[in-house]
């Protein structure tokens, strides 16, 4: 695989941080986006403590003019980005009459507005290059949906879409554009709703029939794969990584 330059936002935490991991151990440089910027500083110094070429940038995807500081700040340090991971996401829970609308307002501006952003910033980029490779972190939820999942469910479908409609129209420049819809990974998110009593591991266990959690890693694998020169004819696609809890 060719070394590039690797954005992943919400990577200092479960699967941006194993992403960001993978594809600094596949030869990468990386810049960890994360609105916490304690976590993807620590995030890259583990990665060039250990050789690699890795960044930490304290970026909210929800501030447009943050994330092209954040670009730009990529671009000085490490060289112009090629790979995009969207991981940056916000789950709620809850009866969809009790959603207000600041928290609609606010689930559809990181996980929607959030991954357009960041696309927005970063193609001009790959169609420079004229290669470029997206991996948007959507969900499982949006095979079936989810009740009581109102908010979080519309705005990763909409994800879904926005993939599509970028696959098609940056296929030309050698850009590609996929989501991976992950489904029951073990990260600090998904331990939160097990506090929260809003999921039971032990259930969720029984409805995979590989029959455990999956791993951040697992994630890692499949957006490896998607990013590096040998997927150049997928695009468009949703790839799930669900332990067959989807089909
Ligand atoms: N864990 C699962 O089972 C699961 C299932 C389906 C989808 N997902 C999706 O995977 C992605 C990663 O989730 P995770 O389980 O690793 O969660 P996580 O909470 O471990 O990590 C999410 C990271 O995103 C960062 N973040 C949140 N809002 C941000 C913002 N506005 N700007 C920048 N960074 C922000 C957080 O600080 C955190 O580091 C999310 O988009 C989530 O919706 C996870």
């Amino acid at each position: 695989m060719s070394p590039r330059v690797a954005v992943v936002t919400g990577g200092g935490s479960g699967i941006g941080l194993a992403i960001g991991r993978r594809l600094a151990a596949d030869g990468n440089a990386v810049a960890f986006f994360d609105r916490d910027g304690a976590s993807a500083k620590a995030a890259a110094e583990q990665i060039t403590a250990d050789g690699g070429s890795a960044i930490g940038v304290q970026v909210d995807v929800t501030d447009r003019a943050g994330i092209h500081a954040g670009i730009d700040e990529v671009k000085t340090r490490l060289g112009a980005p090629q790979i995009l991971v969207n991981s940056a996401g916000k789950t709620v829970a809850g009866p969809t009459l009790e959603v207000t609308p600041d928290l609609w307002e606010l689930v559809h501006a990181i996980n929607l507005t959030g991954t357009f952003d960041c696309c927005q910033a970063v193609i001009p980029h790959m169609i420079e290059a004229g290669w470029g490779r997206i991996v948007n972190i959507s969900s499982s939820s949006t095979h079936g949906g989810v009740a009581q999942m109102a908010a979080y469910v519309s705005s990763k479908s909409a994800v879904n879409g926005l993939t599509k409609v970028l696959a098609l129209e940056f296929a030309k420049y050698g850009i590609t554009v996929n989501a991976i819809p992950p489904g029951f990974i073990d990260t600090p998110m998904m331990r939160d709703h097990e506090s929260q009593g809003l999921i039971s591991v032990e259930q969720q266990i029984e409805r995979t029939p590989v029959g455990r959690a999956g791993t951040p890693e697992d994630i890692a694998a499949a957006c490896s794969f998607l990013a590096s020169d040998e997927a150049g004819y997928i695009t468009g696609q949703l790839v799930g990584v669900n332990g067959g809890r989807n089909t």
